[in-house]
C-alpha cells in the first residue's frame, strides 16, 4: 500500500520504518525541514536501537522516503497516518494544532478516497473533530474515513513493539464499527492488508469505536501509572515495616491476574507520556464532572517519588551544601536519550537548590542534559570518572552498564561509600558486606 505518515517523531518514524520493512511504500511528512533532511540521509535524530539500520535499509531499497511536502505525499497516497505531536499546555489539556493542521492538509489535498488514520495521543472526541474539520475544509467532496489507531510502543523497545505487539486497536467511525469483528467490511480488510504482519501471527485487530480506542489508550497508559504508584507507595510501607519490596513484589507478580511487569520500585514514573497522559486524563475528567480520584493519588505519589532519594541522601548528610554527588544515569529509563519528564531533573534541580555539586554520567543521554544544565553540573567521560571523592552515588537509571559495576573500584575512589540505588539494582547484602552504606527504594 501507497502510505504517508505525518510526524517523524518516536511514534512516526517507528511506523513509517516499520510499514516500509514489511513491504509498503512510505514517505514520512514532517515540517521540520532540519530533521527531514537528516532521514533523508538515513540518520534518526534520536536514540532507538535498531532503528538507524532498518531506516537505511528500507531508503536504499526504495520503500521509504522523507519530505516536507505535504501535498505530494497526501496525493500519491491510500492511507495517511497523523503521528505529529499534541503537546498539553496550561492553556490547553491538549494542544490540537499539529493534529488538525495534518486533517486541513488532508482535506486540501486529497483527490481520491483515502483513509486518515490517527496515532496521536488526543482526547476522547478528537477523532470526530477530525473528522469535522475535513469535511469543513474540503472543497470536494472526495470521500474519506476517519479511523483511530492509538500506540502503545515503548521508548527503547520501539521496533519490537512494532513488529511483535500485544494487540492493535482500531476505532472505526459509527457504522463500520458495527459488527466489525464478524462481517468483514472494506475499512477492515483494508485494516488487516496495512497491518498484515500482526495479523498472520494470530496478534488480535481489535475493531471497536473511535470513542473506545482513544479512551482505551489512555486508560492503558493510566493502569500502568496506578500499577507503578501502587508499588512506590508500598515500597514505603515495606521500608517502615521492615519488609523489601523487590521480594515482596516477586511473591505477587506470579499471579496472572496481577501481572509480571510493571511493579518495579524506583524514583517514579516519567517520559514524554505516562505523566501527560494521566495529567490529560485528570483534566478530561474534570471537564466531565469525575472526580477520578484515583488517578489523582497515583499522580500525586508520582509526584513526591524522586524526592525520596534526596531524603536518604540527607539521612547520611543532613546538609547537602557542597557536598559531591555522583548521578548514575538520567534518562527516564534505559535504552533512551530522552529526558522528557525524567526525574532525574527533580532530583538533579533540588541537588543544586541546596548547593551540592552534581557530577553526572549517562551512557547515551548525557549530550541532552548537558543541553539542559550546561555549566551548572560537571559531566564524566565514563561512570567511575565521577565517583573520585564523591559524598554519594545516586543510581537514577538502570543501564545495562551500572548492573554489575566493580565496586572495589568504586569503594577506593569515593569519601563516603554511599549508594542510593533509586533503582533497587543492587543487592543490599552484598554492597554492605562490602561496608558500603546502601540505600534502596522499599527495602528496610
Ligand atoms: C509508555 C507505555 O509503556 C507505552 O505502552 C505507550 O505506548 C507509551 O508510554 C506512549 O504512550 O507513547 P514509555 O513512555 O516508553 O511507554 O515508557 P515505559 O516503559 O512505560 O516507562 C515509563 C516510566 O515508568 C519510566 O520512567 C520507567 O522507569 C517507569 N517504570 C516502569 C517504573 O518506575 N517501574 C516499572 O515497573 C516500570
Amino acid at each position: 500500500m501507497r502510505i504517508a505518515v505525518f510526524g517523524c517523531g518516536y511514534v512516526g518514524l517507528t511506523t513509517a520504518v516499520g510499514l516500509a520493512e514489511i513491504g509498503h511504500q512510505v514517505t514520512g511528512v514532517d515540517t521540520d525541514a532540519a530533521k527531514i533532511h537528516s532521514l533523508q540521509n538515513g540518520k534518526v535524530p534520536f536514540y532507538e536501537p535498531g532503528m538507524q539500520e532498518l531506516l537505511a535499509r528500507n531508503i536504499t531499497e526504495k520503500r521509504l522516503q522523507f519530505s516536507t511536502n505535504a501535498r505530494l505525499a497526501i496525493q500519491k497516497s491510500d492511507v495517511v497516518f497523523c503521528a505529529v505531536a499534541a503537546p498539553s499546555s496550561r492553556k490547553s489539556i491538549t494542544d490540537l494544532s499539529a493534529v488538525l493542521k495534518v486533517a486541513s492538509d488532508f482535506a486540501l489535498y486529497s483527490d481520491s478516497e483515502k483513509i486518515f488514520i490517527n496515532k496521536s495521543t488526543v482526547p476522547v472526541g478528537t477523532s470526530d473533530e477530525i473528522a469535522r474539520t475535513i469535511r469543513t475544509k474540503q472543497t470536494k467532496r472526495t470521500p474519506f474515513f476517519v479511523v483511530s489507531n492509538p500506540e502503545f510502543l515503548r521508548e527503547g523497545h520501539a521496533l519490537k513493539d512494532f513488529f511483535h505487539p500485544d494487540r492493535i486497536v482500531i476505532g472505526l467511525p459509527e457504522g463500520s464499527a458495527a459488527n466489525a469483528n464478524k462481517e468483514p467490511n472494506r475499512l477492515k480488510l483494508t485494516m488487516r492488508r496495512l497491518f498484515r504482519h500482526v495479523a498472520k501471527n494470530g496478534i488480535p485487530l481489535l475493531f471497536t469505536s473511535l470513542r473506545n480506542a482513544e479512551i482505551i489508550k489512555y486508560a492503558s497508559n493510566a493502569f500502568l501509572a496506578t500499577k507503578i504508584s501502587f508499588v512506590n507507595e508500598l515500597a514505603q510501607f515495606c521500608e517502615k515495616a521492615g519488609g523489601d519490596i523487590k521480594e515482596v513484589t516477586n511473591g505477587m507478580r506470579h499471579d496472572p491476574r496481577i501481572g509480571i511487569h510493571f511493579l518495579d520500585a524506583g524514583i517514579g514514573f516519567g517520559g514524554s507520556c505516562l505523566p501527560k497522559d494521566l495529567g490529560v486524563l485528570l483534566r478530561t475528567g474534570k471537564t466531565a464532572r469525575v472526580p477520578l480520584r484515583l488517578m489523582k493519588s497515583v499522580k500525586d505519589i508520582n509526584d513526591a517519588q524522586p524526592f525520596q532519594v534526596i531524603e536518604k541522601l540527607r539521612k547520611k548528610h543532613p546538609r547537602l551544601n557542597g557536598k559531591k554527588v555522583a548521578v548514575w544515569g538520567v534518562s527516564f529509563k534505559p535504552d533512551t536519550d530522552d529526558l522528557r519528564d525524567a526525574p532525574s531533573r527533580l532530583i538533579v534541580d533540588k541537588l543544586l537548590k541546596l548547593k551540592a555539586r552534581v557530577h553526572v554520567f549517562d551512557p547515551v543521554a548525557l549530550g541532552n542534559f548537558k543541553k539542559i544544565y550546561g555549566a551548572r553540573l560537571e559531566y564524566g567521560k565514563d561512570a567511575y570518572d565521577i565517583l573520585k571523592d564523591a559524598d554519594a552515588l545516586l543510581l537514577l537509571t538502570e543501564w545495562n552498564e551500572f548492573s554489575s559495576p566493580d565496586f572495589k573500584r568504586i569503594k577506593k575512589l569515593m569519601r563516603t561509600p554511599l549508594i542510593v540505588d533509586g533503582r533497587n539494582v543492587y543487592d543490599p547484602a552484598e554492597l554492605r558486606a562490602q561496608k558500603f552504606i546502601y540505600s534502596g527504594i522499599g527495602r528496610s
